[in-house]
């Protein structure tokens, strides 16, 4: 038996309709806490489509777990109603998506410095800054965006804006784990699939449009270098799933949608994964204390006790619909809720 503080997700898709509905109530059974994404088909770039939202969500939840929710930074906010709606606790950090660097990200940023305004405005409000990590050239391969990202974008933005508190989001390569230990004022997220997938897994054999996601899962040594950080428990890495669910028709197509649904199954692969390598002292640290001291928020300490049921029969698919989705998983054995 193993217990641990009801975890947060510091980054998930909730999206909207009816995949709304099952996302959130898988998020409610296990995680205190979620901070939820922007990039809806219409994303949130203004307070009307803001509130709306929040009212859907909050219309679900009920006041049952702790909703954050984020803004979709670019130029369709004036700086005074992001200030307005922060000061009215409308949303908690801004999401920076480069553009066409993933779902719904057509109307993200082409240069950064186009978004030096609102970069201060964060600053001075003390308003998180996360971002998806990847620069986006179609010279480059597609492998090296994260590390590209780090060196263009990234770097001008931390010598601009020094104090700026920043996430960097679902990080993949040994590269971004040396960035954020070297470097203050940024944490970064790990998903539960970039820890546990890589290259070979996800095309060294078949192809598994189910992992596709981006940033990319990298290869072997990259893996091992955020296996290593996360088993640590250094306080500048954090879970953040980056659960997004896709229609299967989306994934199993002859285009794939890149996204990981993982709520389902997420702790438990992350319980075994720790315990395999005989480091579950760290889990509170990885899936509560971290992610909330760099956001500098409480959380409830609570526990919740799971004990392990070997060759678990797992549910890969769920009903959504007229369609389906697709449920991640990685091992053989279920760490099921007591
Ligand atoms: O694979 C991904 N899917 N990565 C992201 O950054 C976004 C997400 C989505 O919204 O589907
Ligand atoms: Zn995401």
């Amino acid at each position: 038996m193993i217990s641990i503080y009801k975890p947060s997700d510091f980054h998930v898709h909730l999206r909207e309709g009816e995949i709304l509905n099952q996302a959130l109530k898988e998020n409610i059974a296990y995680f205190q806490k979620i901070l939820v994404m922007p990039n809806l088909k219409k994303p949130i770039t203004n307070s009307k489509r803001l509130i709306s939202y929040r009212n859907q969500i909050e219309s679900i939840n009920k006041n049952k777990i702790k909703i954050f929710f984020t803004i979709y930074l670019n130029s369709e906010w004036s700086t005074k109603e992001i200030v307005n709606c922060y000061k009215n606790k409308l949303f908690f950090a801004a999401k920076l998506y480069p553009k066409n660097a993933t779902t719904n990200s057509k109307t993200g940023f082409s240069d950064i410095k186009d978004l030096t305004k609102y970069f201060y405005i964060l600053e001075k409000h003390n308003i998180p800054l996360c971002l998806h990590g990847e620069s986006i050239s179609y010279q480059d391969d597609p492998f090296d965006r994260e590390k590209k990202f780090l060196e263009k974008e990234l770097s001008w933005l931390r010598k601009h804006f020094p104090n700026l508190k920043i996430t960097l989001e679902h990080i993949t390569t040994k590269d971004a784990v040396d960035y954020v230990k070297e470097n203050k004022n940024i944490s970064a997220s790990i998903t539960t699939h970039h820890l546990l997938e890589n290259t070979n897994s996800f095309l060294g054999d078949s192809l598994k449009p189910e992992l596709f996601c981006k940033p990319i899962i990298k290869n072997r040594n990259h893996q091992i270098s955020l296996q290593k950080i996360a088993l640590s428990g250094h306080k500048n890495f954090f879970f953040g799933s980056d659960s997004a669910p896709h229609y299967k028709k989306l994934k199993f197509n002859n285009e794939c949608c890149a996204g990981v649904y993982s709520t389902k199954y997420s702790i438990s692969n992350i319980i075994e994964f720790f315990s395999l390598n005989k480091k579950t002292k760290n889990l509170n640290k990885f899936l509560s204390l971290n992610g909330n001291t760099h956001y500098g928020l409480d959380f409830l300490k609570k526990e919740i006790s799971f004990k392990k049921i070997k060759n678990y029969k797992f549910q890969k698919l769920s009903k959504c619909g007229d369609d389906f989705l697709c449920h991640y998983n990685h091992f053989k054995d279920y760490w099921s809720k007591i």
